[in-house]
């Protein structure tokens, strides 16, 4: 593919911005909570729409290739929890929060791009990665205009704010960097796995939660709980995707399966089975996860390796009790609707498909 395809079309759908916020939510919690889903689609649109509008370069290469990475914006999973908090804390109105929760959602693109070119990545929503569309360097210079446009998106914010989300995005740099420092090394284990889960997934949802919250105005052991509603959160949904990386439908995830196998990632379904092995398989997982070139058949057996370690059962549930660290973390968030929405989700994210 070169620059000269046709511009994507990023005109906001809220149809299918709808559809997106059900499957999230989930059916069956759709019936009770299906009044709110209007107001959702709408803050979903906004946030849409503040991103397309930062997106504008002197460059129409640039604009362009922007434009593609932001395109099919996935799941909107962290501007969805940003509303939603911001509204389980009493907001009558997220306009306050709408280019914060833009600009979260920038920086999560951004880093979707960079670690596309990090992992060699094929696909991303469904569609050839940046990488592929564009090549590594457009690539990368990409990745780091939508870093910079999420910053000015947002640099009217309160200082602290401002702060907040600096760090978060230093952890997400150094969570890449640990996690490089681990690869095909299952000796790292659970708590290296811990901590590069933490810092480069969680540490941006918690960031944009306890922003969210500290912007209506709560007080601070609200915005700590937000922040650990955040982070637990995070934690699961990680957790979560790693596991759908190898038991996952490669369509409906948009992204290709066994990437962390065939680069030798440490998730936690590479530290379970092997940990669960008996001596003689151990010995054969190791050495097919520390092969530097994979083929499709390293793989299969790898996840057949996996299968009799019966890891996916244990890895499920471990998501689940991460999303259930995230609802007792609610507790000083008032009850009602949209408190429920955010327990939904929770949950949501430790069951979800794509
Ligand atoms: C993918 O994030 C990377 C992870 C942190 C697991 P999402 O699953 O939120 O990606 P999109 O934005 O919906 O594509
Ligand atoms: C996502 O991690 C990268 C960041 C959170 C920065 P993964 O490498 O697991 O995400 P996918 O699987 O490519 O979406
Ligand atoms: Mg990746
Ligand atoms: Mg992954």
């Amino acid at each position: 593919m070169t620059s000269s395809q046709p511009l994507p079309d990023i005109s906001i759908d809220s149809s299918s911005l709808e559809a997106l916020v059900r499957q999230t939510i989930g059916t069956e919690s759709f019936a009770e909570l299906s009044d709110l889903l209007p107001v959702l689609v709408r803050d979903l649109a906004d946030v849409d729409w503040r991103v397309e509008q930062a997106l504008g370069s002197q460059y129409s290469q640039l604009t362009e290739a922007a434009r593609y990475a932001c395109s099919t914006g996935g799941k909107r999973v962290r501007p969805l929890l940003m509303a939603t908090m911001a509204r389980a804390l009493g907001a009558t109105t997220t306009q306050p929060f709408l280019s914060l929760a833009a600009a979260f959602q920038l920086i999560h693109t951004a880093s979707l791009v960079h670690d596309d070119v990090i992992d060699r990545a094929d696909l991303r929503r469904g569609r050839p990665s940046m990488l592929r569309a564009y090549g590594t360097a457009l690539a990368i210079v990409t990745g780091d205009y939508l870093f910079v446009r999420a910053f000015e998106l947002a640099a009217e914010y309160p200082r602290s704010i401002i702060l907040r989300r600096g760090d978060a995005c230093a952890q997400l740099v150094e969570g890449e960097v640990l996690q490089e420092s681990g690869l095909f090394d299952l000796a790292a284990g659970r708590e290296h796995y811990l901590h590069v889960v933490e810092r480069k997934t969680a540490s941006i949802v918690a960031a944009g939660l306890a922003s969210g919250a500290e912007l209506s105005g709560a007080p601070e052991s609200t915005v700590d709980a937000a922040a650990t509603y955040g982070r637990s959160l995070g934690i699961s949904f990680q957790i979560r995707d790693d596991l759908l990386d190898v038991y996952g439908d490669p369509d409906l995830l948009g992204k290709p399966q066994y990437a962390d196998f065939r680069d030798g990632n440490p998730t936690l379904v590479a530290i379970e089975t092997y940990a669960r092995l008996d001596a003689k398989r151990q010995a054969e997982f190791e050495r097919l996860f520390q092969l530097r070139r994979k083929r499709a058949r390293h793989l299969i057996r790898m996840r057949e390796l996996a299968d009799a370690a019966g890891v996916r059962e244990a890895i499920a549930m471990e998501s689940e009790t991460w999303a259930e660290r995230a609802i007792r973390a609610l507790e000083p968030i008032p009850a009602g609707p949209y408190r429920l929405l955010l327990e939904r989700l929770a949950r949501g994210s430790a069951q979800r498909r794509f």
